[in-house]
C-alpha cells in the first residue's frame, strides 16, 4: 500500500514513523512534512491548503492512502477534492469537520444526540456576552466560535478579563461562545472512524497551558502521556456508548457521515464524563505518544476506515502494555510570538537513548546538519518505558541532551499521575 501524510508538524511525523512500522505499507510519503520527516521519507513542498494542488500531487503519487493530518485542510475540503478525483482519504469531508471549525454546530449535533456536554450560550453582541456571563457566573469560559487552534479559549474569573476576550474575539468577526465552566481532569481520545462505525485509541492527557501547574496562556499542547491509570473502568467504552456512536450515529441522519480520527475533548467531573469540544484529526501531541504504544497496524486501520470496513477488518484497536510519554520544546516566545532561528544541537544524541524518538514540527534542516528554529512548538520528546515513571525518566534524559536557545518545556509532564495526585471531583 502507497500512502501519503499530508501536514507539517509532530503528528505527521509520529504518522509517518507509524505507517513505516507497518508491513502492508510499501511506501510512505509527505506533504509538505519538515526538516525531521525528511530525513526519514521523500517530502514534498506543496501547498496542501489548497485542495487543487494536494489533488495534482496525488495524481503524481498515485497513493492508495491519504492521511490527512491538521484541521485547517479538512475544513478546506481536500478530502472533499481528493474523493472527487478517486483517492482514499482518511479525514472527514468539511461538511463533517464542522464539528471541529464550529463549535456552535458541535453543540446542536451533541445536544440532537444526546451527549453530555456544558450548557454554552452563543453571544454577538456585547449585550448578549455580559448576560452570557452573568448567568453562568466564574469561573467564565469564553472561546472563539471559529477554528482557533486551540488558542481561542480562555478560562478565568476576572469578568472584565472574559469581557475583554469576547471582543477580541468580535472584532476578529466571529460569534462568542460562553460555556458553564467543567470541573475535572482532562482527557482526549481519539476515535477512528468509518462513517458509520467507530474504535477507540487508548487515551491520552495533553497539557494545553504553556507553564508547569497548568499556569499561563493556551497552546496547543506542551506534553501528553498514556495510558491514564487514574481513569474509571469501563471508560473508554463509556466514551464509545455515550459520544462517539451517537455523534456518528446523528452525523450519518444528516447526511454528512464522518471518516477519520473523531478527537473526544472529555472532562471527567462528578456528574461524568462530559465533552469539552471535538476535533476531527488526531490530536498534537497526543497521537505521539499515544502511536508510539500502538499495536495495531496503522496504514491497515487507517485504510479500513476510509474504505467503511472498520468492524469487519479491525473491531478493535490493540496497544502495548509499555507507556509513552512525549514532552513539547517549544521556541522562545510560544505561543504569542514565537521568534525563529535558534540553533537547535543534540537531537541526534537524544535520539540515541533506547526508546526515544525525536519527532519534528517548527525546525528546518540548518547548514551544519543540526537544525534551526522556524515554528513555535519545535520538537516533541518521546519516550516509552515499562511505566510512566520509566518513560518520563527517559524522555526528560532526552530532553537533557537537546539544547535550544532561549526554548521552553514543561517539566511536569506525566508528574500528577505519577505520584496519584489526579483527582475525579466527587469520586
Ligand atoms: P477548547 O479549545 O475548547 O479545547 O478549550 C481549550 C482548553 O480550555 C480546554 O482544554 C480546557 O482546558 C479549557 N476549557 C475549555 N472549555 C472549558 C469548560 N467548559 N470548562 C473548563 N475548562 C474549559
Ligand atoms: N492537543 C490538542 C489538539 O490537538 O487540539
Amino acid at each position: 500500500m502507497k500512502t501519503l501524510v499530508l501536514g507539517p508538524g509532530g503528528r505527521e511525523h509520529a504518522i509517518v514513523q507509524a505507517l513505516r512500522a507497518d508491513p502492508l505499507v510499501s511506501e510512505v510519503r509527505c506533504a509538505p512534512g519538515n526538516a525531521g520527516i525528511a530525513k526519514e521519507v521523500p517530502v514534498y513542498p506543496v501547498d496542501v491548503s489548497s485542495p487543487q494542488l494536494v489533488v495534482e500531487l496525488c495524481q503524481e503519487l498515485q497513493p492508495d492512502l491519504v492521511v490527512v493530518g491538521p484541521e485547517a485542510l479538512l475544513a478546506a475540503g481536500v478530502t472533499n477534492a481528493l474523493q472527487a478525483a478517486g483517492f482514499a482519504v482518511f479525514g472527514p469531508t468539511h461538511q463533517a469537520a464542522k464539528l471541529e471549525s464550529s463549535k456552535a454546530f458541535a453543540k446542536d449535533v451533541m445536544h440532537a444526540a444526546g451527549v453530555p456536554t456544558g450548557d454554552a450560550k452563543t453571544a454577538v453582541s456585547l449585550e448578549q456576552l455580559e448576560t452570557a456571563l452573568d448567568e453562568f457566573g466564574a469561573p467564565y469560559v469564553v472561546k472563539d466560535d471559529g477554528l482557533a487552534a486551540g488558542k481561542g479559549v480562555i478560562v478565568t474569573s476576572d469578568r472584565d478579563a472574559a469581557i475583554a476576550h469576547g471582543r477580541d474575539i468580535f472584532s476578529g468577526g466571529d460569534p462568542v461562545l460562553v460555556e458553564e465552566f467543567l470541573d475535572g481532569p482532562e482527557v482526549s481520545v481519539f476515535v477512528i472512524a468509518d462513517g458509520t462505525d467507530g474504535v477507540a485509541m487508548a487515551p491520552a492527557q495533553d497539557f494545553k497551558r504553556v507553564f508547569n501547574n497548568d499556569e499561563g496562556a493556551n497552546t496547543g499542547g506542551m506534553g501528553a502521556y498514556t495510558p491514564l491509570e487514574w481513569l474509571p473502568k469501563n471508560f473508554t467504552e463509556d466514551v464509545m456508548e455515550q459520544v462517539a456512536r451517537p455523534v456518528l450515529k446523528e452525523m450519518v441522519d444528516r447526511g454528512t457521515p464522518f471518516t477519520g480520527v473523531l478527537y473526544c475533548g472529555l472532562t471527567v467531573t462528578d456528574k461524568g464524563i462530559q465533552v469539552i469540544e471535538f476535533n476531527a484529526r488526531f490530536g498534537d501531541p497526543e497521537t505521539q505518544p499515544v502511536l508510539a504504544r500502538l499495536k495495531t497496524p496503522l496504514g491497515q486501520l487507517l485504510k479500513a476506515a476510509a474504505d467503511g470496513k472498520l468492524r469487519a477488518t479491525f473491531p478493535s484497536v490493540t496497544f502495548h502494555e509499555h507507556s509513552a510519554v512525549g514532552v513539547v520544546m517549544a521556541a522562545e516566545g510560544y505561543p504569542e510570538a514565537p521568534q525563529a532561528g535558534a540553533q537547535i544541537t543534540g537531537v541526534a544524541d537524544a535520539a540515541k537513548l533506547e526508546g526515544v524518538s525525536i519527532l519534528h514540527a517548527g525546525t528546518t534542516a540548518g547548514s551544519s546538519g543540526e537544525f534551526t528554529a522556524s515554528g513555535g512548538r519545535l520538537l516533541t520528546v518521546v519516550a516509552t518505558g515499562d511505566d510512566l515513571a520509566a518513560a518520563r525518566d527517559t524522555a526528560y534524559a532526552a530532553v537533557e541532551h537537546i539544547s535550544v536557545p532561549n526554548g521552553h518545556y514543561r517539566t511536569d509532564i506525566a508528574a500528577k499521575a505519577i505520584n496519584g495526585d489526579i483527582t475525579i471531583p466527587g469520586a
